[in-house]
């Protein structure tokens, strides 16, 4: 039995066909492996690219109603989002404007949710070390019932949408430096059923912009919207991020890494791709569709549509179910890697059934991801580890790496000779 949607390409652009080159012309391409194992490469990422470019958060769902927020702190950034009165979404950073404190504190929203009651004492805490401990498995949820939230320093207290609503004994400040003070914002977005943010506030470029014509038609084929998120992983990755990104983005790994699993299912060489400006995708068939896969060009139906959205949101999306991961830098050497599931809505108990197989199978090939990051974590730091070498097929690799360097390292020459559409 299935569930009640199948997507599918219906008019829209077709890539996929007999007589259609399946890889672009780049070549077999090397880099350097400074770009993985640099401390200095890894805080020009910081800044350049996570300050700069959208990513996904969570599903939205997950704050649905007004006064419901989430605290997401990742890489030095602690950033607050919450739905307004209005249903819109707001997010700013959660930088106290007097003098820098954290004004909402995934501990306390925590405490709050265990007792229900806002300003819960300190005292419940357990033990002093809880005190500046985080819950480092992702955003901390909460639901703000006054409306405000209070620094826990001096009391400023920040309306849901960051805006500073009232000062301690504010007679002691001069009035005009008060007067619209705000957290600085971040820009969000509702899309696809994801909150995307992009922590440079105003100066973000639209999001549709940022994604192109190109991934916009494709996720309108996906209707992330509509799908339902059934499941939530976090795994720790001992390997920089964007080796985590190079593990999505080719399928030669496909037929030894995953050999106890998918390996002889997927057509890997017949995989289509194709370069976009920043981003990338290719469809995989599988070996029993290929036929299909080519003579109707499908994609959406008939293979695994997987697109990366630099710098880190990636989707891997099938007719029936998707799912999105996110390798998330902690530091040059280590990463966290979400892993959502989402499914089709409207399928009946046979449906959920088989999408409870498909992901208890999925986890055993995570394990066999992690591994393989595991082994390349274990020589990130070695002197006989110095470059990369990619082939033909492994485009996808090099080609992200040069929109890495291109944000990085802006005006030095690229890694990538070769033809990139808009
Ligand atoms: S630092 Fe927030 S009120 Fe003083
Ligand atoms: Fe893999």
């Amino acid at each position: 039995m299935a569930g009640e949607r199948i997507a599918s390409r219906g008019d829209g652009t077709r890539y996929v066909g007999r007589d259609e080159s399946l890889v672009p012309e780049i070549g077999m391409t090397k880099v350097n492996a400074d770009i993985y194992t640099s401390p200095e490469q890894w805080e020009r990422e910081r800044e350049t690219i996570f300050r700069t470019t959208w990513f996904v958060v969570e599903r939205s769902d997950k704050i649905a109603d007004p006064g419901q927020f989430l605290v997401w702190e990742e890489f030095g950034e602690t950033v607050v989002i919450a739905r307004q009165a209005d249903w819109s979404l707001a997010a700013w950073h959660n930088v106290c404007q007097h003098r820098g404190a954290r004004v909402v504190d995934p501990l306390r929203v925590t405490l709050e949710n265990r007792t229900g009651q806002p300003h819960t004492p300190l005292a419940a805490v357990d033990a002093p070390a809880e005190l500046g401990e985080r819950d480092d498995t992702g955003p901390v949820f909460g639901a703000c019932k006054t409306g405000e939230f209070v620094c826990p320093w001096h009391g400023f207290r920040y309306g849901l949408d960051g805006l500073v609503t009232a000062v301690p004994e504010r007679i002691d400040f001069d009035a005009a430096e008060l007067d619209g003070l705000r957290a600085p914002k971040v820009a969000v977005r509702d899309y696809a059923g994801w909150i995307w943010i992009n922590l440079s506030g105003d100066d973000a470029q639209a999001l549709e912009e940022y994604l192109g014509p190109v991934i916009l038609e494709e996720f309108a084929h996906h209707q992330m919207e509509n799908m339902i998120c059934v499941d939530k992983r976090e795994y720790l990755m001992p390997t920089n991020w964007k080796a985590v990104v190079d593990g999505f983005i080719e399928v030669y790994h496909v037929a030894e890494t995953h050999r106890e699993t998918i390996g002889d299912r997927l057509a890997s060489r017949d995989t289509y791709q194709r370069l976009l400006d920043r981003h990338s995708m290719y469809f995989i068939p599988s070996v029993a569709g290929l036929d299909q896969f080519l003579d109707e060009g499908d994609h959406i139906r008939d293979s695994i549509s997987h697109y990366l959205v630099f710098p880190n949101s990636i989707f891997n999306c099938q007719s029936t179910h998707i799912q999105a991961f996110q390798p998330v830098p902690i530091d040059a050497y280590t990463a966290k890697y979400n892993v959502f599931l989402l499914v089709q809505p409207g399928g009946d108990e046979d449906f959920m059934a088989e999408q409870d197989a498909r992901w208890d199978h999925f986890q055993n090939v995570a394990k066999e991801d992690l591994y393989a990051a595991t082994q390349l974590g274990a020589t990130m730091r070695s002197m006989g580890y110095t470059r990369n070498l990619m082939n033909a097929r492994e485009v996808r690799i090099p080609h992200f790496l040069d929109v890495v360097r291109s944000y990085t390292h802006p005006g030095e020459p690229g890694i990538l000779q070769g033809t990139v559409d808009g």
